[in-house]
């Protein structure tokens, strides 16, 4: 199923009837009911951190005010309560990407610090020198930095697949660079920087058939459309909380079990051992073994709440009213004669980003800010594609379920005010 618009002359149909009503859910969202600016805020940054609802916010204060222990420790009530919370959650992530089993998923403080988990403990496991991964040029940092560090560590060959000229990959290039050596294959499901989303069922499918195996970056896809990772056929896919309207700290790292059995522990310490004496450790099952020190508690919980939040609207609906923005707003921005969008793949997810002949981004988004429009500027933590495009930074509205037409004209007006100023 795709929820992809068609972005490079934003020329798609008209609005789709969806049944999803972004006004009822912004008012779960107490802070933007505040004025900024003394302007309604709209807020098109939700690929660097999603608004929290008050489902959410509610759920983090209830455990702290009344189920708040630690977890896995005590036989008494409070903390029975807390670990049935924190467990419950794991099957809810566990239902949301559609994993085999909930002890499959790891909880880790975000999807940075599940993919350094993975060239950690895979690493260890099943590279050496001489082995090769593959990513692609639309990174997030957080999906080349871990593998340069392993590659100074241990003498993996990091090899970049490429994109085109619209920020789509290049399939072709991608199969390439799959070689006799190539051990994993890591991408991220919706480029963050771009919006591009990626064909990742056959980048998965294909490395499957030449033995590779496969880690989605699913940061700006779990949020915003349906993902089921068994059917993806991948064999590790993060997330992270507080991009999926959930609190930050807190994220997702889903392993194939067979797998993360297989892997050995990244961080030594409480609640992660079966016996320690000084002597030697045997460790805890999969997940505990990845999981040491009393972890976020009150981040997993409020994690669960996000799920739930989200899982009531459904993701279907969730992802046709934002593919319907996307369409929308790319028709409207697409209306500037000096504005060059970067990232017009034919499929994309929820970013725009632009440029603005003869004006700053960081200029951009002042001038956004003070007319109450909250956007990004700047790399996008993702350098290596903003220098495959000629540029160092790029203006970037991101969308959320609560986003309606009406931000997108706030957005366009507020570019008005750019011209005005700027001529
Ligand atoms: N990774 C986040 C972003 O894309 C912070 O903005």
């Amino acid at each position: 199923m795709s929820y992809a618009v068609q972005a490079p002359d934003g020329n798609v149909g008209a609005p789709v009837a969806i049944g999803f009503d972004p006004a009822r859910a912004r008012d779960d969202f107490p802070i933007l009911g505040n004025p900024v600016h003394d302007r309604p805020l709209v807020y098109l940054d939700t690929a660097a951190s999603a608004q929290k609802p008050r489902a959410v916010i509610d759920a983090v204060r209830a455990c702290y005010e009344t189920e708040y222990a630690n977890v896995h420790r005590g036989v008494y009530w409070l903390s029975e309560r807390a670990t049935e919370a924190y467990e419950g959650t794991r099957e809810k992530a566990r239902a949301l990407i559609n994993g085999a089993e909930a002890r499959e998923i790891v909880f880790v403080r975000g999807a940075t610090e599940g993919i350094n988990l993975v060239a950690a403990s895979f690493g260890q496991a099943f590279l050496e020198a001489g082995d090769e991964v593959v990513i692609t040029h639309m990174e997030h940092h957080s999906n080349i930095v871990p593998w340069q560090m392993l590659r100074d560590r241990i003498g993996i060959v990091l090899k970049v697949a490429p994109i085109d000229d619209n920020g789509a990959l290049i399939l072709d290039g991608f199969v390439d660079l799959l070689g006799p050596r190539t051990r994993l294959a890591a991408f991220p499901h919706v480029a963050n920087a771009l919006g591009t989303l990626l064909p990742v069922e056959d980048m998965c499918r294909i490395a499957r058939e030449k033995g590779v195996r496969t880690l989605i970056d699913g940061c700006q896809a779990a949020p915003h459309i349906p993902v089921d990772a068994q059917a993806l056929g991948c064999d590790f896919y993060v997330f992270s909380g507080h991009k999926l309207y959930g609190p930050s700290g807190i994220g997702v790292l889903w392993g194939r079990a067979e797998l993360l059995d297989a892997m050995p522990p990244w961080q030594g310490g409480g609640d992660m051992i079966r016996a320690v004496t000084f002597e030697e450790t045997t460790y805890a099952e999969t997940p505990h073994k990845f999981e040491a020190g009393t972890p976020n508690i009150a981040g997993v919980v409020g994690l669960g709440a996000a799920i739930d939040y989200l899982t009531g609207f459904g993701l279907d609906a969730i992802a046709a009213h934002e593919a319907d923005l996307l369409g929308y707003a790319t028709r409207r921005l697409t209306q500037f004669p000096d504005l060059r969008l970067i990232g017009t793949a034919p499929t994309k997810s929820g970013v725009i980003s632009f440029v603005l002949d003869g004006v700053h981004p960081h200029d951009i988004a002042t001038i956004l800010d003070q007319q109450g429009v909250a956007v990004r500027a700047g790399h996008h933590c993702a350098q290596p594609v903003m220098e495959r495009f000629g540029v160092t930074a790029t203006v970037r509205a991101s969308l959320g379920l609560y986003n309606s037409r009406d931000d997108i004209d706030g957005l366009t007006a507020g570019l008005d005010r750019v011209r005005e100023i700027f001529g």
